[in-house]
């Protein structure tokens, strides 16, 4: 189905919490793929679907270990791992020093995650930049979506970032709810001269960043962040492909209420 790019220009607004948030409410079948070059974190933020902690050594790195021959979308739930909820996850790099010997992997990988037949894949490919080769699996993208805090220097990066990307991305504000409108509208004025989808916001809501670490239930499913992730999954979803915004739901935030 689609391969959905999740990055950001510089800093870090949240990216690996928004690919989390939006991969427990995506509406569709989906795999949370970590292709930050700079090295994963989920495998030591979120717990298993088994209560368990996740192998760090299953994922990215293992699939890397077999693919230099080629790589097929059959071989990716080889290396793929349960998070709680049951989301489906391929855990990134250890750490940033491995992707110097897997420059090759990320154009076939992105061939492979895009060709997946029953299921979207979210990509949190972390900064742009730093890891050129990471836009051969961006070129693979049906959309790519660029996080963003409302502050003045990065929404200056992410300008310089929109003048560089081809299509037409999306835009994320991390925003504060007490000023969530306004924040956005912001963005939403000074990204105009570029083509963008559109401009959408994500709560920044600690509380709910926290509840995201730890078992899924009720309350994060009631927080702003989930509430708020489940808006956004809803408009991307529809962008991709209009027909599944009202159909199939699969939210899976209040798998273990
Ligand atoms: N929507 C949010 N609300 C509240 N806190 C958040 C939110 N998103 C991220 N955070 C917090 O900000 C910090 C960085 O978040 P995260 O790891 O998701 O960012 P990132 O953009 O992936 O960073 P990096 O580029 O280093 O991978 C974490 O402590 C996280 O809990
Ligand atoms: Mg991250």
């Amino acid at each position: 189905m689609a391969l959905i790019v999740l990055a950001a220009d510089k800093g870090a607004p949240g990216v690996t919490t928004a690919a989390t948030a939006l991969g427990a409410v995506w509406p569709r079948p989906v795999l949370l793929a970590e292709c930050d070059p700079s090295g994963g974190d989920l495998a030591y933020r979120l717990p298993a679907h088994d209560g368990g902690v996740l192998n760090p050594g299953r994922g990215l790195l293992s699939l890397g270990a077999v693919a230099r021959r080629g790589l097929h979308a059959d071989q990716i739930y080889e290396h793929t791992q349960k998070l709680v909820g049951g989301l489906d996850v391929l855990t990134g790099l250890t750490h940033g020093e491995q992707a110097g010997g897997l420059t090759w992997l990320w154009g076939p990988l992105g061939r492979s995650l895009a060709a997946l037949p029953h299921a979207d894949v979210l990509a949190d490919c972390g900064r742009l930049g730093a890891h050129a080769e990471v836009g051969d699996l961006i070129a693979e993208a049906a959309q790519v979506v660029l996080f963003t805090r409302p502050s003045l220097d990065h929404v200056a990066h992410l300008r310089e970032r929109l003048a560089l990307l081809d299509g037409r991305p999306v835009v994320v504000v991390v925003a504060d709810p007490r000023s969530y409108r306004a924040s956005i509208e912001e963005v939403r004025r000074i990204v105009a001269p570029w083509d963008v989808a559109f401009v959408a916001g994500l709560a920044h809501d600690p509380k709910g960043a926290e509840l995201l670490r730890g078992q899924w239930g009720g309350r994060l499913d009631r927080s702003l962040l989930i509430r708020t992730a489940r808006e956004l999954a809803g408009r991307l979803a529809a962008l991709l492909s209009p027909e599944t915004a009202a159909g199939e739901r699969t939210d899976r935030s209040g798998a273990s209420r």
